[in-house]
């Protein structure tokens, strides 16, 4: 029994790792499974804490998804009293409500991935979920990947940010905002154009009358208040688009590891980031001012996640000016890109969807459809792009 698991292991270590997208660091699972009808099929997985995501492999020496198969799977992560598989069952329910509200509302699903079938026992005789597979791999991938172009960038930022717009007027909170739970799609009816959705549900909430929920997401892309609602979404929206135009300036580094804008002085320095993390969020990792774990679970991001939601004004203010900083940076940046003179418009309105929310002087962020025509009019501006 053991002997193919050594083998599955031998064949990983030697073909997987070629890509720098951190989940694809979990190692894949490999067996022949019946799907659909057709036996023997081979299959490769990566896993959250939830749900593992299955994938069509062609053969066992060269792992990677089928590209001729349009499908990927989901099935819950084994857990005591079925726990991972209600929340998966709760997921499929949220993006059908999702997908019911925005047909009712006359609201657009184009940018959010909230198609899925279920079926009782598909793989491995459990529940799984089918969904469209985003053959564009996800947006961090995609991010780091140097062949991106900055049009491509720009395109993916309205996507994001309708996406966002459009989950919103659902009358949904999304509430784990990252790259990697962002998909790119060939949209083959368009030229292969490529197309960003919104993926991953799991903690996607109905906003319901004045109650304040607490923020369950990843804690590097949580806004300062850190609960969950609409206006933290426009934060870690922020978060996405400064991580998506400063890898511009990382591919025209000559030296591929500086991964940073900006190196946190010793004053201001909390822990050392992960070596899988990049720019921004290497940045809120390190700064003492933020409440930023690296990806996992550890004492130090328990300790700080305890702290969420419960930052007095000055703190939170604190948060606002480093993440001004950063992004002041990140537009002298991206002035010496083909952005040119469209940094600073683009960096106005990052720092007004950044802005921490305080009472005590009457500062608020703005909402997704302010940034969205923000986004939309600063598109539009004459650029320098060839
Ligand atoms: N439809 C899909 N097509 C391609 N890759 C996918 C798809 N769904 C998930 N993935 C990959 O699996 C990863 C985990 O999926 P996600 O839905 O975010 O699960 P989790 O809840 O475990 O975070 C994504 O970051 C992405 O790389
Ligand atoms: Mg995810």
């Amino acid at each position: 029994m053991l002997q193919p698991i050594f083998l599955e292991l031998l064949l990983f270590s030697n073909n997987y790792y070629d890509s720098n997208s951190p989940q694809n660091n979990r190692i894949p699972i490999l067996t022949d499974r019946k799907v659909e009808g057709k036996r023997s099929i081979v299959f490769h997985a990566t896993s959250g804490a939830v749900k593992r995501v299955w994938f069509l492999v062609k053969n066992r020496t060269f792992v990677h998804p089928d590209p001729t198969t349009k499908w990927v799977y989901y099935t819950p992560v084994f857990s005591f009293f079925g726990k991972n598989k209600k929340e998966l069952e709760e997921e499929v329910e949220t993006m059908k409500k999702i997908d019911g509200h925005l047909k009712e509302v006359g609201g657009s699903t184009r940018n959010l991935a909230v198609r899925a079938r279920e079926y009782k026992n598909l793989i491995s005789k459990k529940y799984t979920v089918k969904v469209r597979r985003a053959s564009g791999g996800d947006f961090e991938k995609k991010i780091r990947d140097i062949k991106t172009s900055l049009n491509q960038r720009i395109k993916f930022g309205l996507n994001l940010l309708s996406g966002f717009k459009n989950l919103h007027q659902a009358n949904f909170v999304y509430g784990d905002p990252k790259p990697e739970n962002c998909l790119i799609y060939n949209n083959r009816s368009n030229n292969d154009r490529e197309n960003l959705k919104i993926a991953d549900f799991g903690k996607a909430k109905k906003v319901e009358s004045d109650r304040v929920l607490s923020y369950k997401g990843n804690t590097r892309f949580a806004p300062p208040e850190g609960t969950l609602s609409k206006s933290g979404d426009v934060y870690g929206a922020a978060l996405i688009l400064i991580r998506n135009f400063e890898e511009e300036i990382f591919k025209n580094e000559k030296d591929n590891s500086k991964t940073s804008l900006y190196t946190v002085p010793n004053q201001d320095f909390d822990a050392k980031a992960s070596d899988k993390l990049r720019g921004v969020e290497r940045f809120v990792v390190e700064h003492k001012a933020f409440l930023a774990g690296n990806p996992g679970v550890s004492l130090s991001s328990l300790m700080k996640r305890k702290k969420m939601g419960k930052l007095t004004d000055i703190e939170m203010k604190a948060q606002q000016t480093a993440m001004h900083d950063y992004i002041t940076l990140l537009q002298f940046r991206l002035e010496n890109t083909n952005l040119k003179s469209k940094a600073k418009g683009l960096c106005d309105l990052l720092k007004d969807m950044t802005k921490a929310n305080l009472k005590s002087e009457n500062s608020f962020r703005i909402d997704i459809q302010e940034a969205l025509q923000r986004y939309r009019d600063w598109e539009k501006l004459p650029s320098h792009i060839k």
